[in-house]
């Protein structure tokens, strides 16, 4: 028999909340150890060059202050080549071990004192000589790149002999995470083994970057890491500092801390990258496209060539003969970039879906019907048909939802001093898993609890998987603990990429099937169980307790059968390995994303009315999670839409808001009426757990739809991110 299903759909309340919300819960930077000293960096403030000197003797004269380390002292370490670490193809930066500089706030030097106050102080005393050169930091023509590249049947054709060809330039911002937790490090050894607290989004990438970096076996690495205050992909590897802090810990021989100030954070940790985005394309005069062609100039650092998901929904989102995209990376004197909220898709549906706004008003044809009339039998990219595709249902449903009716020609609509506009956009976020393993022992006393490496970054992980622990065991909420973030435990892929439910999520669901069936086995065994020798697949298990279909007198619970057969645990180890779903079926979560505006008719201040997403993202596991990951999203497509923006100075690499006063996100007063809609059902394709993923899709087409309601209030076309008052005037 199957196991009922009491958890898993439900809106619990986060199990760590409570600890959350009291303090209680533990972040990396609120770890503290006896005889711990504090690291503080010194950051370059120069873009480009080599350094010719570096001068600490006011420094390490200062009270407290052990050491003072640069590339003139730092311990030479290996770097070995690690494909475990989570970085791009490159060199990396290896901090503190020579006199390069490769962009503006790099670090070159760390100061380690018995306070952080004396470590702040001797940090501002190192003074450090620059041989200084100018940064390349404009996007540039670049270096094609094949891999990324894409082509399918004659676009260069298709497009001359179009009856509507347009041609358009799209720039969305580079844009920082700005998550509240800072990046921090606590780094302790014992001997040639080291332990660090450290916020991070991958405890397995962070466990092997340290053994690679100080060429010792994983094993002597431990990560630990059970909170996280948002991440947003920030912390998808390890960056500089947690390195910095590992080696000052070792060559102190003390405990280290090292807290990247909100500043650093913006040269210290990446960014998503700025693109130039070209698109061409054809269609008839019923907006049905032929083709289109993109030409994206991707930033990336001189060290490293970071690449994300940009050409997947050009390839395959809607139907059209002919696609040509051509990839270029542009090596600049920056910090390498890294992938945030919905990385990729979210870039890429600005570009494409204002593309498709433009041409519905070129064509005279209504954007969410042009959409229909674009939509897919199968993916036309790969050839593979969908294993589950439900836009266009998100499109209707959100159309009704907004008012999409009252939508009227642009520039036309007032409430007063305000324009009003509505626009929409779509998107897609490809299904992605990796394998995972999970640890699940039921106790003797009938509670049990369940080891899993992964963060919880916080979307909400903890609840989640106790909901699919407690089902599959048979168990209350309450019973269950779920255990997270330390590498002792079970490895697992990256709390990133929408792949957390559908990877980890299996694991724990096999491992905890795997301990109900032993518990089931030992019963129909035992000849002193009410149960004895009843056929195993009619015992169902709940709230701990056996029992048998349609006979309710007979029943056992784990606590008795446990003490009965003098074990005092059940355990085993979970895993999930993807199957070949991915090669037979385009798998992707859908998104549509409606939007009403108004813009101030004179001042060009724009505020938002509404937003509604319609997402097709298979099973919802946690209706109230799943309600958070989207208002998440909508408020950061929000900030992506009007507000964020990483502002370079072009003389030498600084980023002149780098803090949070000047690097505006949205806050209460910028955030409408948001409203989000599951279309609930599982993807039978996808694994047990029927999910295909929710953290990154609910961001992808938000700043598009809020972009095209921009157009539809004024009847201004902006083609840039964010959109702010200067750009309507
Ligand atoms: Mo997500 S960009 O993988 O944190």
């Amino acid at each position: 028999m199957t196991q009922p299903r009491n958890a898993v759909g439900v809106g619990h309340a986060r199990v760590e909340g409570r600890l959350k919300v009291t303090g209680q819960a533990g972040y990396a930077a609120d770890h503290n150890i006896d005889g711990m000293l504090h690291a503080v960096i010194v950051d370059a403030t120069v873009g480009r060059g080599r350094i010719t000197g570096i001068d600490a003797t006011r420094a390490q004269a200062q009270p407290g202050v052990v050491a003072v380390i640069s590339h003139l002292n730092a311990t030479r370490l290996t770097y070995r080549e690690n494909p475990n670490s989570n970085h791009p193809p490159g060199e990396r930066l290896q901090a503190l071990q020579d006199d390069r500089v490769r962009f503006f706030g790099q670090p070159v030097a760390v100061a380690v004192a018995a306070t952080l106050q004396q470590a702040q102080h001797a940090a501002s005393l190192v003074t450090v000589a620059y041989a200084a050169e100018q940064p390349a930091l404009g996007l540039g023509e670049g270096t094609p790149n094949a891999a990324e590249s894409y082509a399918r049947g004659d676009t260069t054709g298709a497009l001359a002999a179009a009856d509507v060809r347009m041609t358009m330039a799209y720039a969305p911002a580079r844009t920082h995470h700005n998550p509240m937790e800072p990046h921090a490090t606590v780094a302790q050894w014992d001997g040639d083994r080291v332990t660090v607290w450290d916020k991070t989004q991958w405890i397995n990438a962070t466990q092997a970057e340290l053994a690679s970096v100080f060429d010792i076996p994983r094993a002597q690495v431990r990560v630990v890491n059970p909170y996280v205050g948002g991440a947003f992909g920030s912390a998808l590897r390890p960056w500089p500092h947690v390195i910095i802090a590992a080696l000052a810990a070792r060559m102190t021989r003390r405990p280290v801390k090292l807290v990247l100030t909100r500043r650093q954070l913006y040269f210290g940790t990446g960014y998503r990258p700025a693109y130039d985005y070209r698109i061409t394309l054809g269609a008839d005069r019923r907006g049905r496209l032929t083709a289109m062609e993109h030409t994206i100039r991707a930033e990336t650092s001189s060290y490293e060539d970071f690449r994300e998901a940009v050409t997947a929904a050009g390839e395959s989102l809607y139907s059209m003969p002919n696609v040509r995209i051509d990839y270029r990376s542009v090596a600049l004197d920056v910090n390498t970039p890294i992938w945030k909220r919905g990385p990729g898709p979210a870039t890429a549906a600005f570009a494409i879906e204002v593309a498709l706004d433009e041409l519905a008003h070129r064509v005279g044809v209504d954007p969410v019907e042009l959409r229909l009339r674009n939509e897919p039998e199968k993916d036309e990219g790969s050839g593979l048909p969908f294993s589950t595709r439900r836009l266009r249902e998100c499109l209707t449903t959100g159309a009704r939802e907004i008012g999409w009716q009252r939508r009227a020609r642009p520039g036309t609509r007032r409430d007063g001093d305000w324009l009003i506009g509505i626009g929409m956009a779509a998107g897609n976020y490809h299904t992605v898993s990796a394998p995972a393993q999970a640890r699940v022992r039921l106790n003797a006393d009938g509670t049990a609890f369940v080891e899993t490496a992964s963060s919880d970054m916080g979307p909400g992980t903890y609840t989640s998987m106790t909901q699919v622990a407690a089902d599959a065991l048979g168990l209350t909420l309450d019973t269950v603990q779920m255990r997270l973030g330390d590498s002792l435990y079970p490895p697992t892929p990256p709390h990133g990429g929408s792949m957390t439910m559908a990877s980890i999520g299996t694991a724990v669901l096999n491992g905890s099937d795997t301990v109900r069936r032993q518990a089931i086995d030992l019963a129909v065994k035992d000849r002193n169980s009410p149960l004895y020798g009843t056929a195993p697949d009619k015992i169902v298990v709940r709230a701990g307790r056996l029992t048998v279909r349609d006979q309710p007198g007979r029943a056992d619970t784990y606590e008795r059968l446990l003490a009965r057969n003098n074990r005092d645990h059940l355990e085993a180890v979970g895993s999930y390995t993807p199957n070949d779903a991915g090669q037979r079926f385009s798998m992707s979560a859908y998104a549509a994303t409606f939007a009403e505006v108004a813009v101030d008719a004179s001042l060009g201040l724009i505020r938002i009315r509404k937003l509604v997403g319609v997402y097709d993202a298979g099973r919802i596991v946690n209706p109230r999670l799943a309600e958070s990951q989207a208002i998440g999203g909508m408020v950061g497509g929000i900030g992506a839409a009007l507000l964020e923006h990483t502002v370079t100075d072009v003389r030498d690499g600084r980023i002149v808001n780098a803090n949070l006063a000047d690097y505006l996100v949205p806050v209460n007063a910028d955030v409408p009426d948001l409203k989000a809609v599951y279309l609930n059902g599982e993807d039978p394709h996808m694994v047990s757990l029927g999910v295909k993923g929710l953290g990154e899709v609910v961001h992808v087409g938000v700043a598009p739809a809020i972009a095209n309601a921009v157009f539809n209030a004024t009847g201004r076309r902006v083609r840039s991110l964010p959109i702010t008052v200067e750009a309507l005037q």
